[in-house]
């Protein structure tokens, strides 16, 4: 039964599935995700904190873009760079100054930092991180943990492989997050063969003591080169990443998301030594200095070196945080319903009950928030402009919703109540 709400979104889909697969040119902002007719599927507008879909419905937006987002959409400093960058020509024939003055505020904010490379997205760059690994080392093997983006050699080692084969999948080897033991057991394998150990330093949950210290070490001892992927971390966590809130410094690290807030642009970065080896590896692209992402970068990055903006971030999530946690309780849902992760990119963690499955209750959240106005996936990625009243209103709507999920479940009704089939298990790397 599909919400009249969303009338425009949901037929557009068609027409967009006609000529788009999916509908979409990311997967999580796809029909994979967001059940059809209960969902916005479409968006018309963005700015601040809120965005609009094309029935013209208004949302307080947590999903942020994917995270890409942290001072907000149509940020005004940045914008006016964007602007003024643009009178001067998006691109040229050769390298601009830009690409120079970005790379010197990134070596100057993030601790692993001596020698920068651009790219678009955060594919690119954890790809030429994995590539420049076996160039320095000679060996093949790569061990990952998390999600590092589309590309064969990462995507190959999840369920959703179709297309890789299995030659390139073969030599990418998982580990488990907090479990050291399973790294090892990779080492041990494939002696003298790990090229690189990838991972998000922190997703879900915080490593837990000497986690991260001793990949590090066991990286050293073994000649692998550790990769910190903080496409979301980086200008997240802290303003060097989770390398510095951690104080664990890897040999390489890739960026992308908020670094030029909303702009296309990702980055690797490293020691000098490892790549140098840029020099002779193939990376490179058309678009790789693109200059209105360039320009965004600089502002953006200027703002994390004077002003507090991590501080402001983690004020929003820790506030969101607190609220979501009291609504929790008042609802009785711990069992159903956790917050796990860091202030500004926090996991909603869903659980089965007797009376609907996680992702039962999943849906009828999402259903539930987006006709309160509040756009939110599976995490709060919160930006600067997530301020106090806009957290209170998150935190009203959570009130109703939350208590609405909670007599459900105690009457046995929340399954009915669901306009739609709920959502589906999708592939898992996080
Ligand atoms: C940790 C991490 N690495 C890599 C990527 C891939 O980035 P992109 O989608 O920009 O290629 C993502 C995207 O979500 C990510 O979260």
């Amino acid at each position: 039964m599909s919400n009249p709400r969303y009338k425009l979104s949901t037929n557009f889909l068609s027409h967009a599935e006609a000529l788009i697969p999916l509908g979409s040119q990311t997967f999580s902002k796809s029909r994979t995700q967001y059940p059809v007719g209960i969902s916005p599927l479409f968006m018309q507008k963005a700015k601040g904190c809120h965005t609009w879909d094309i029935d013209g419905n208004k949302y307080i937006d947590l999903v942020s873009s994917l995270a890409s987002v942290t001072l907000g959409y149509q940020n005004r400093a940045v914008n006016a760079v964007v602007r003024k960058q643009l009178r001067r020509g998006t691109i040229f024939s050769l390298p601009g100054k830009l690409e120079y003055e970005v790379a010197e505020k990134i070596v100057d904010l993030v601790p692993s930092a001596e020698s920068v490379r651009f790219g678009k997205n955060g594919s690119d760059a954890t790809s030429a991180a994995i590539r420049i690994a076996r160039a320095f080392t000679g060996r093949k093997i790569v061990a990952v943990c998390g999600y590092h983006g589309w590309q064969d050699w990462f995507i190959g080692s999840t369920s959703r492989n179709k297309g890789v084969p299995e030659e390139v999948s073969d030599l990418t080897k998982t580990f488990t997050f907090n479990d050291l033991v399973s790294l090892n057991q990779i080492f041990v394998s494939h002696p003298g063969n790990v090229a690189a150990v990838i991972l998000e330093p922190m997703n879900s949950t915080w490593p837990i003591e000497n986690f991260l210290s001793e990949i590090r070490r066991m990286c050293s001892e073994n000649g692998a080169i550790l990769v910190f992927d903080e496409t979301i971390t980086g200008f997240r966590f802290a303003k060097g990443g989770a390398q510095e809130l951690f104080n664990v410094i890897p040999d390489l690290t890739t960026l992308g998301k908020g670094l030029a807030n909303g702009f296309p642009l990702s980055a690797v970065v490293g020691k000098r030594e490892i790549m140098g080896e840029m020099s002779e590896v193939f990376f490179s692209g058309t678009f790789g200095g693109e200059l209105l992402s360039l320009a965004a970068a600089n502002e953006v990055l200027r703002m994390y070196q004077q002003e507090d903006i991590i501080g402001q971030l983690t004020a929003a999530g820790e506030l969101l945080n607190e609220l979501t946690n009291e609504e929790i309780a008042k609802n009785n849902l711990h069992d159903v319903l956790s917050l796990s992760g860091h202030p500004t990119w926090k996991f909603l963690n869903w659980r089965d009950h007797e009376a609907a499955t996680s992702l039962d209750i999943k849906t009828y959240f999402m259903q539930e928030c987006f006709e309160e106005g509040i756009l939110v996936l599976g995490t709060h990625n919160v930006t600067t402009m997530h301020t106090k009243k806009i957290v209170k209103e998150i935190a009203s709507a959570y009130s109703k919703i939350l208590s609405r999920i909670a007599i459900k479940l105690k009457h046995n009704q929340l399954r009915d109540s669901l306009k739609v089939e709920p959502l589906v298990p999708l592939f898992k790397v996080r």
